[in-house]
């Protein structure tokens, strides 16, 4: 019930206390993330710890200048990393077939399960996180400042510490919008504007609405948070990342 709790209760924490995260209280967290399952147990992945100021102003500058970067205490970047276990392959004389598209998309859903892990596992200790989708974007830069070698991809970010923020919960869309039993459902006008019903009659919608001089919520999606141009320039980059990590050798 306990961990049930945990999960119910999330929030995603934007401002830290600058108090340090125990050792021993970091390494249960780190030992629950490498407890997620992982493709054939292959944990083709890596967790980048990052304490050091300077190493997470680099960061920072990178993960556009978002400041829970800076403030937390920890930044731990996780990684798709076929690396460690291509090496281990080759000194066992057993050929590796791991530069292609799809162990890069292995190795990325078990850095993803192990972050998700570690998120829960940080917070069930009263520690707060944020995920950083600017991973995603700025890829290059991170890969030079964490010195990522070929066969690893950074993924996602976590930035871990003590809030100093307690947000209200965040909306959700009614369980029953994203769940399909046995086939999928495909949606019906009618119920899309009643799934969304909800969401767009939050005063918090509204007052967004109003800041950002668009005729509803999903044009702020469009036209602001996540617009076609962003998403093909970041495919583009990240795509270009990907192949020159080695991943993208699909003959
Ligand atoms: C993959 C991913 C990337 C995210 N990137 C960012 C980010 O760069 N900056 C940020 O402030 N929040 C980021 N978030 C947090 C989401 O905005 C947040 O989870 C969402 O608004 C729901 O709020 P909640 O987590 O408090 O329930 C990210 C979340 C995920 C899962």
């Amino acid at each position: 019930m306990e961990a049930l709790q945990t999960i119910i209760n999330h929030r995603t924490i934007r401002k830290y206390q600058p108090k340090k995260v125990d050792p021993k209280i970091l390494n249960l967290i780190l030992e629950a993330g490498t407890r997620a399952s992982t493709t054939g147990n292959m944990q083709v992945y890596s967790i980048i710890v990052t304490t050091d100021e300077k190493i997470k102003e680099e960061l920072w500058a990178a993960h556009f200048k978002q400041n829970m970067v800076k403030e937390a205490p920890l930044v731990l970047t996780f990684c798709a990393d076929f690396n460690r276990f291509n090496l281990w392959c080759e000194r066992r004389d057993a050929k590796p077939g791991y530069d292609n598209f799809l162990s890069f998309y292995t190795a990325s859903i078990d850095a993803l399960l192990v972050a998700q892990n570690v998120a829960i596992a940080a917070e069930s200790f009263g520690l707060g996180i944020c995920y950083l989708g600017t991973t995603t974007y700025m890829a290059d830069s991170i890969i030079s400042i964490l010195e990522l070698p070929k066969n690893v991809v950074p993924v996602t970010t976590l930035v871990i510490g003590y809030p100093s923020e307690i947000p209200d919960l965040t909306d959700r869309l009614p369980v029953e919008a994203v769940v399909h039993f046995e086939k999928y459902n495909n949606y019906s006008s009618d119920l899309i504007d009643e799934i969304y019903a909800e969401k767009e009659a939050l005063t918090s919608t509204k007052e967004l609405i109003t800041i950002n001089k668009t005729e509803n919520l999903a044009q702020i999606f469009t036209e602001k948070r996540y617009t076609k141009k962003d998403n093909v320039n970041f495919s583009k980059s990240f795509l270009e990342v990907i192949k020159n990590q080695n991943f993208m050798n699909n003959e």
